[in-house]
């Protein structure tokens, strides 16, 4: 080989070399690393989780690291709720919220504030007199009026919207008989929304609810949010919780719930969503499962199968294309929980099953119910 050939492979073997650098620097992957829910979503909805307290313990927490990568908003499980945050009537444990509060702020998340009024998770104290009677309406409302304040002016800074109510319809649409209904009768509502309003101005308030998707209790909570739109009260969104079953709701029942309340003026949040791939029919809550019933009801406790996986892949790309569709309408889709590991469905309704209804699995790895909601949205 002479000089001249040398020097022209050697060109020829720089420039390839160039070729391939430029080309790894400008190529913009699709593996699964580089997409993150937040940046998919950004045209159309927030989207984000609940975190718990529990999470906070341990430094390189897998849940939290996904929860940065992926998410922009968050909700408290349950620390703001009455009873963790107000257990006694003179003593308010901040602290848990505070840090959850403090997280969000750091990674520039918007917080979601859930809940306010709700007949669980509240301590009995609220609604007794000092002899363990019922209260009276006068009571109860001052108590609602100052814990109303008192949590929601703590987080005045920090908070961008309430669940003011929570689950105050029964399945038939009319109001659930609480001791909030029963003590303070139906404009306990209202008066939620009132105490909101004037604690932070500036806060978004919720009307948020399960099983919104079927008739009867659509019906009723169209009956709340224009109950208040007619007295001039503040209410910004409706929230479906979305713990979603393989089988229910429908995507087209979906579909037209989203529209319903969207022509009410106000917008729709998909505010707890999972999708409980174990057994629900004819199964009660807080029971502990004999062997025969482990069988049964905890199907897949040695992991799950392909063919569920798939389902399940299939079924969450069915809700999340009519998400998409809605994109006007829908402002924002939380999970209830990071991991299949942390998801509430592990002990509820039933204590001790194994349940995947997330999109990451025990090990903080996307599902293929992950890449299927990705590829609802075009890559831009
Ligand atoms: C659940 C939490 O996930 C559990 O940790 C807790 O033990 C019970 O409450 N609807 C709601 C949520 O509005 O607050 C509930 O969260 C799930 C159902």
């Amino acid at each position: 080989m002479n000089m001249l050939n040398i020097k022209i492979l050697n060109i020829a073997r720089i420039s390839w070399l160039g070729i391939l650098i430029i080309i790894s620097f400008s190529y913009k992957g699709n593996a699964p690393e580089d997409i993150t829910l937040k940046e998919r979503f950004k045209d159309h909805f927030l989207i984000g989780s609940a975190i718990n307290r529990h999470l906070f313990s341990d430094e390189d927490n897998l849940e939290l690291a996904i929860v940065k990568k992926h998410f922009n908003t968050i909700t408290a499980e349950n620390e703001m709720k009455w009873g963790p945050i107000h257990p006694k009537p003179d003593e308010y444990n901040f602290e848990p919220a505070d840090i959850i509060a403090d997280f969000g702020k750091k990674n520039n998340m918007l917080i979601i504030g859930h809940t306010l009024i709700w007949h669980n998770q509240t301590p009995k104290w609220v609604f007794e007199n000092k002899e363990g009677n019922p209260a009276d309406r006068e009571t109860l409302l001052k108590r609602m009026k100052e814990h109303i304040q008192k949590v929601v002016g703590r987080y005045k800074e920090n908070v961008h919207g309430w669940d003011v109510v929570n689950e105050a319809l029964d399945e038939d649409g009319k109001l659930r008989q609480s001791s909030w209904m029963k003590i303070v009768g139906e404009d306990y509502i209202a008066k939620a929304f009132q105490f909101a309003h004037e604690a932070d101005p500036e806060a978004e308030l919720y009307y948020n609810d399960f099983s919104l998707e079927n008739k009867p209790k659509r019906e009723g909570a169209i009956k709340i949010v224009k109950n208040l739109q007619s007295q001039g009260i503040k209410i910004d969104a409706v929230g479906l919780q979305g713990h979603y079953k393989m089988d229910w709701p429908t995507p087209a029942q979906l579909d037209s719930t989203i529209k319903e309340f969207a022509a009410l003026g106000i917008k729709v949040m998909i505010t707890e969503l999972d999708i409980d791939v174990l057994p629900y029919k004819d199964i009660s809550a807080e029971v502990t499962l004999n062997m025969e019933m482990q069988e049964k009801y905890n199907p897949y406790k040695d992991g799950l199968p392909d063919s569920v996986q798939v389902s399940l892949a299939q079924r969450y790309k069915d809700l999340f294309e009519v998400f998409v569709e809605n994109k006007n309408s829908v402002d924002r889709v939380t999970f209830w929980g990071v991991t299949d590991k942390d998801s509430w469905l592990n002990y509820w309704p039933v204590r001790g099953r194994k349940n995947y209804p997330l999109l990451f699995d025990r090990n903080g790895k996307p599902k293929q119910a992950f890449d299927a909601v990705v590829k609802t949205v075009e890559i831009n």
